[in-house]
């Protein structure tokens, strides 16, 4: 099919739901992607943050192939040896005693993750943040922070209330004895990648230990590695009771995770929740052979290397008023509109994104495998970019 008969075909049956780069792409390696008619783009997009291991790694096509020769789905009725590899690769990469239940995606975590902390609490009541972003499904959607997204989906789930993300003194006054949770995104990268200073996420940490409340972080974009750390909790030195993930946890194979604690995960019981397709055997095979790429090739040290690359060289672009955020979660604050950068970027092949929470920034969420060529192959197109154009007035 040519691209305008791929667009067509997309465009006549599919709901319009998305707005889409114009764009049809055919194949990836590593960080780069390309289109149908044989143009490459470097893709510091990355399907949005899931393409953590790069497009097409070698180790992931060969376990995703191996698998689905040898069993394509079987559920959670069996144990099955694929799982349980996924299991081993888990207990080597999680904190100590923390245990995993695995969905599709990071919405279906964070469900998970709200419901668990009801039923572990036996409370309602959930705090969570303004700018948030937690997923489109009714519990988690009830928990995000940004009101375009739950405008026309009311009544939401109740129970939930919101403060302002970063503000400690907030915080403490909403979190009581009827809070189940606190639900925090560490860098709430919908908002216009935000993050807080690390004495907020300590704080956070004693004030739901002394109400009895659970700390959740979703770290659906966040982790595994993509900010330097396996998990962002690391920086601050925060050990949430819960944590979700997604993205990129399994390369690109639908795959989501729900973290528990080991005091939290001690009250599970049989029939508290299920799910399907969750820890399917090619969603199995691409956990263990993502998290053992992660390992190898030192992707987390990979992931700080390449950040503070990029983010200095950021800073030193003419137009780049501040830069956010951590590791290959970045966004660059830019001194104009960031979506006519975006797309005088695409022109000249290079996929980046924009957040709907700040129209100045230009959010970065590249393959963990990103080089040091390739971010001077940024570099220097938007240094051309922001000099062709003269930023706005305001
Ligand atoms: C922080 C965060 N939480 C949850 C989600 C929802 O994940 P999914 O689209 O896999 O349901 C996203 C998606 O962008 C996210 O960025």
């Amino acid at each position: 099919m040519d691209d305008a008969a791929i667009r067509a075909a997309e465009d006549r049956t599919l709901l319009a739901t998305y707005a889409k780069f114009p764009v049809s792409l055919a194949t990836g390696r590593g960080a780069w992607v390309t289109d149908t008619a044989g143009k490459r783009y470097l893709d510091l997009y990355g399907g949005h943050a899931v393409a953590l291991t790069g497009h097409c790694h070698p180790r992931m096509v060969a376990a995703i192939r191996e698998q689905a020769e040898r069993l394509l789905f079987y559920s959670n009725a069996v144990y099955l040896d694929v799982r349980a590899r996924a299991a081993e690769a888990l207990a080597r990469f999680l904190p100590e005693g923390m245990r995993a239940f695995l969905v599709n995606s990071g919405t279906e975590a964070n469900e998970a993750a709200l419901k668990t902390a009801r039923m572990v609490t036996g409370r309602p009541g959930v705090v969570a943040m303004e700018g948030s972003f937690h997923g489109r499904t009714l519990g988690a959607l009830s928990a995000t922070g940004l009101p375009p997204y739950r405008e026309k989906a009311g009544p939401l789930v109740p129970g939930t209330v919101f403060v302002p993300f970063g503000d400690e003194r907030a915080l403490a006054g909403a979190v009581g004895e009827d809070t189940a949770a606190v639900i925090l995104e560490p860098i709430q990268s919908m908002a216009g990648v935000r993050e807080a200073p690390p004495d907020y996420y300590r704080a956070a940490r004693e004030i739901c230990t002394r109400a009895g409340a659970l700390l959740i972080l979703d770290e659906v974009q966040t982790a595994p590695a993509r900010t330097g750390a396996r998990f962002y909790g690391e920086h601050p030195g925060v050990l949430p009771d819960l944590v979700t993930t997604a993205k990129g946890i399994a390369s690109g194979v639908p795959c989501g995770l729900l973290l528990a604690a080991a005091p939290v995960a001690e009250r599970v019981r049989e029939g508290d929740h299920g799910c399907t397709f969750g820890g399917g055997p090619l969603a199995s095979a691409a956990l263990a052979a993502t998290l053992e790429v992660i390992e190898e090739e030192e992707l987390t040290e990979n992931a700080a290397r390449m950040g503070e690359l990029l983010a200095g060289g950021l800073r030193a672009v003419p137009g780049v008023t501040e830069v956010r955020g951590r590791g290959l979660l970045l966004g660059a604050v830019l001194d104009r509109k960031a979506k006519p950068v975006r797309q005088a970027l695409l022109e000249r092949r290079i996929l980046v994104s924009t957040t709907p929470g700040d129209d100045r920034v230009l959010r970065l969420l590249p393959p963990l495998v990103l080089g040091p060529d390739e971010v001077d192959v940024f570099l220097d197109a938007l240094r051309a970019v922001l000099e062709e154009e003269p930023p706005d007035a305001g």
